[in-house]
């Protein structure tokens, strides 16, 4: 169990990235991705490197001349997990903020205060003089950042001043793609500089004056006049940044960099590069959220490039977590009893342990039920347990999982700790978009034609938008609404507007249905047409949960196959599926097993995941698998899901069931994303499962002895007892409780 956990923020630099190394003003601000350092005893923690080590020298020779405090305890470890792209770090300074987090660690436990400032000055003081020793090179503006947080003023020498971050701006972060080398290009950089200082000095002035200007843009109340400025002190710095290029030759910014700032600039946007350039990291500056959605989305579906999820900017500095990270690591988790699971669940992620009472058989009272639905004579149980050793984006979970299918739940647990050998699920997700639709028929068939009405709904385009938006001001002050409006003619005599609305957190059911009423009388009004059917589509392609994953051959193995086999029978399995729709049924209904059971546990609409999922497979035309394997160049086997999730953590029975309420609690899923994203992980991970026990030994042994096992621990085996049993039971194909306990009984006397 984890006792004390301290983290700190990565950065990105807003402007001046290149400009501070001569001298000018940076403005960096914190991320909330964050290096945590803790006392766990999670076996995976990573071990410590050279930058660790200096941090932890650093801190401990501090100690050592103070007077008064205690000396450190060992090393910490440090995760910097949730910085991870794939296979590779995004360049958000996570090395800085992983020796912050070191030094802030031994400080706090050490009993000092991280809140104090000047605590937090010694923190910077140590965590720059160890950043300097192992990396060197930089500015130091990363590790100022990940120390104080917020928004920096950073100038090289001198102390870092917090600046405010506008309220009204909004910032978006897209992968480029290929990482950037930062020492190199700085080298190359001044290389350039020495062999041509006049054109180096010109470009370097140029890049110090976009800083300044966009500190004014930063520092205006008005989004106007702001993004004005921005947008002007960015065209000048990308200006200044292909000067460098040229005289460097070093590739700051790339093709796909270019394709991000010239579509941002259509838009009205400003992009850039942010840090060394080369791919990696383009920030994006918008005065509205919808504004850096519409861009993620126009970028997916034009070039196939991703936005880099909703991160938090001006995050917190180093603190003191007070939800210190769980490992859903739990060894020998299935073994406890269902009290001693409930206690470590309680122990792990801090819930008190009185609460788990709601999930006693009846906490849903009849009268609750009662007023669920009509006809009401009772309830029904499912069994609810906790899926173990999902890692997603650095982060751990224990993942609720409702259902009545042996083997489902240890099976999604086995292949996530498979998974957790490659690094783990690495996912992302759409923004929360889904569609209203309003059906509109012809007066007569087929008269008048469609034209005039799909041109009159497209003139009164904005009209209908903001219509749609009176519908619900409280999702527009939350930061949701309607944001796009398509029509489409489905037959001479029939026409669809979707209207494509933001539903934050929210699975929007209620809300789009809202929408779509309040549109309708309009619709009619503007075209002569009648308007029909008024719902929202199930159909949630706009709101997926990406994830990916990659998994070391060795960590497929079994008994009799090794893990190269498995991966490459996965892969043909994954293939087949792909080229045969009844094959491609079944690979779904693995994959929804864990889908399903997820969103059970977590009262979501189970029935509008399936119809959404199943649709999405078909959407091509052509029945698909919604998980596909590959192996790559290295025989490492790669997996991919994409899933509508329309699902929500507000509103629904998340809000009436005692079950499902703490549920979401114990998964600690703070927004809708990341409960798509959850449940997307689960079904890659029940669909690696299945493949990997149908591609070796067939699924019935694989469940035989799945069952053995429980039955074997019911009948009271134990340690090294359980794995004998287990084998004979199977053996004896006879797998119930009297027959284990009396073999049981055969194997204690064997052994006396
Ligand atoms: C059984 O619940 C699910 C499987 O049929 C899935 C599959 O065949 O991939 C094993």
């Amino acid at each position: 169990m984890t006792r004390l956990a301290v983290s700190a923020p990565g950065k990105a630099f807003l402007i001046g990235e290149y400009a501070v190394l001569a001298g000018a003003t940076a403005l960096v601000t914190a991320v909330g991705r964050r290096a945590v350092a803790a006392d766990c005893d999670d076996p995976d923690r990573p071990p410590a490197s050279a930058l660790t080590e200096a941090a932890y020298a650093h801190v401990r020779q501090f100690l050592s001349e103070s007077t008064g405090t205690k000396a450190p305890g060992p090393l910490t470890s440090v995760d910097t997990g949730s910085f991870a792209a794939g296979a590779r770090k995004l360049g958000l300074g996570s090395s800085a903020a992983a020796v912050a987090a070191v030094v802030g660690f031994h400080l706090a436990e050490a009993g000092h205060d991280l809140e104090d400032p000047a605590v937090r000055a010694i923190a910077l003081r140590l965590a720059q003089a160890a950043h300097a020793q192992v990396q060197g090179g930089g500015s130091g503006a990363d590790v100022a950042c990940a120390v104080l947080g917020g928004t920096i003023a950073f100038t090289r020498g001198e102390a870092p001043v917090p600046v405010a971050h506008p309220a009204w701006l909004h910032i978006g972060f897209f992968d480029a793609g290929a990482p950037a080398d930062t020492a190199s290009f700085v080298q190359q950089v001044r290389a350039a500089g020495e062999r041509d200082p006049a054109a180096h000095a010109a470009a370097t002035a140029q890049l110090r004056r976009a800083a300044e200007l966009f500190r004014g843009g930063y520092d205006s109340t008005d989004a106007d006049v702001g993004l004005t400025a921005i947008r002007d002190a960015v065209a000048l710095h990308n200006d200044g940044l292909r000067a460098l290029q040229r005289l460097s030759d070093a590739p700051i910014v790339t093709p796909t960099i270019a394709t991000i700032v010239d579509q941002a600039a259509r838009m009205g946007l400003a992009a850039k590069p942010s840090g060394a350039g080369g791919g990696d990291l383009v920030v994006v500056f918008a005065a509205r959220q919808a504004d850096l959605d519409l861009l993620a989305e126009r970028l997916h579906r034009e070039h196939g490039l991703a936005a880099i999820g909703r991160l938090p900017v001006a995050a917190p500095g180093l603190r003191r977590d007070e939800r210190p990270p769980l490992s859903s690591r739990m060894s020998g988790f299935f073994r406890l009893g269902v009290d001693g699971r409930r206690d470590a669940v309680a122990a792990a992620t801090h819930i008190p342990r009185d609460r788990f009472a709601a999930l006693d058989p009846g906490s849903l009272d009849l009268g609750s039920a009662d007023n669920l639905i009509e006809n009401v004579i009772g309830t029904l149980e499912l069994p609810l347990a906790v899926a173990t050793n999902f890692r997603i984006n650095g982060r751990d979970f224990l993942v609720p999982m409702a259902v009545e299918e042996a083997s489902v739940v240890a099976a999604a647990s086995n292949a996530a700790k498979m998974i957790r050998a490659g690094g783990g699920f690495f996912a992302r997700s759409d923004p929360p978009w889904m569609i209203a639709q309003v059906q509109l028929t012809a007066p007569r068939a087929g008269e008048p034609a469609p034209q005039p009405a799909v041109a009159a709904i497209h003139a009164a385009r904005g009209d209908l938008l903001a219509l749609a938006d009176s519908a619900h001001p409280r999702l527009v002050a939350r930061g949701g609404g309607a944001r796009d409006l398509l029509v489409r003619v489905l037959a001479p005599d029939m026409l669809v507007v979707d209207v494509v609305v933001d539903c934050q957190d929210a699975m929007g059911a209620n809300l789009l249905n809202t929408i779509a009423e309040v549109l309708a009388p309009r619709l009619s009004d503007m075209t002569g047409w009648t308007a029909g059917l008024r719902i929202l589509s199930n159909l949630a392609d706009r709101r997926r949960a990406h994830v990916t994953c990659r998994v070391p051959p060795g960590a497929l193995a079994g008994r009799g196959f090794s893990g190269a086999a498995a991966a490459a029978g996965i892969a043909s399995a994954s293939r087949f599926a792909e080229l045969d729709p009844y094959r491609a049924a079944t690979h779904n209904k693995g994959v929804m097993n864990g889908v399903d059971a997820v969103a059970l546990a977590t009262g979501q609409d189970w029935r509008a995941i399936e119809a959404g999922a199943h649709a999405y497979a078909g959407l091509t035309g052509a029945y698909r698998p919604l998980a596909t394997w590959r192996l790559d160049p290295e025989g490492w086997l790669c997996g991919a899901i994409s899933l509508p999730a329309a699902v929500g953590v507000v509103g629904g029975a998340t809000k009436v069931h005692p079950a499902a309420r703490l549920a979401l609690e114990i998964l600690g899923a703070t927004s809708g994303a990341e409960l798509g994203q959850v449940m997307a992980a689960v079904g890659l991970a029940s669909n690696l499962a299945a493949l990997r026990a149908l591609a070796t030994e067939g699924i019935q042994r694989g469940h035989m002895s799945l069952h053995a096992r429980s039955v074997a621990v019911g009948a009271g085996a134990q340690g090294a007892e359980v794995d004998l049993l287990v084998h004979r039971l199977v053996e004896s194909a006879e797998i119930k409780h009297d027959r284990a306990v009396l073999l049981l009984h055969e194997l204690r006397s064997e052994s006396r």
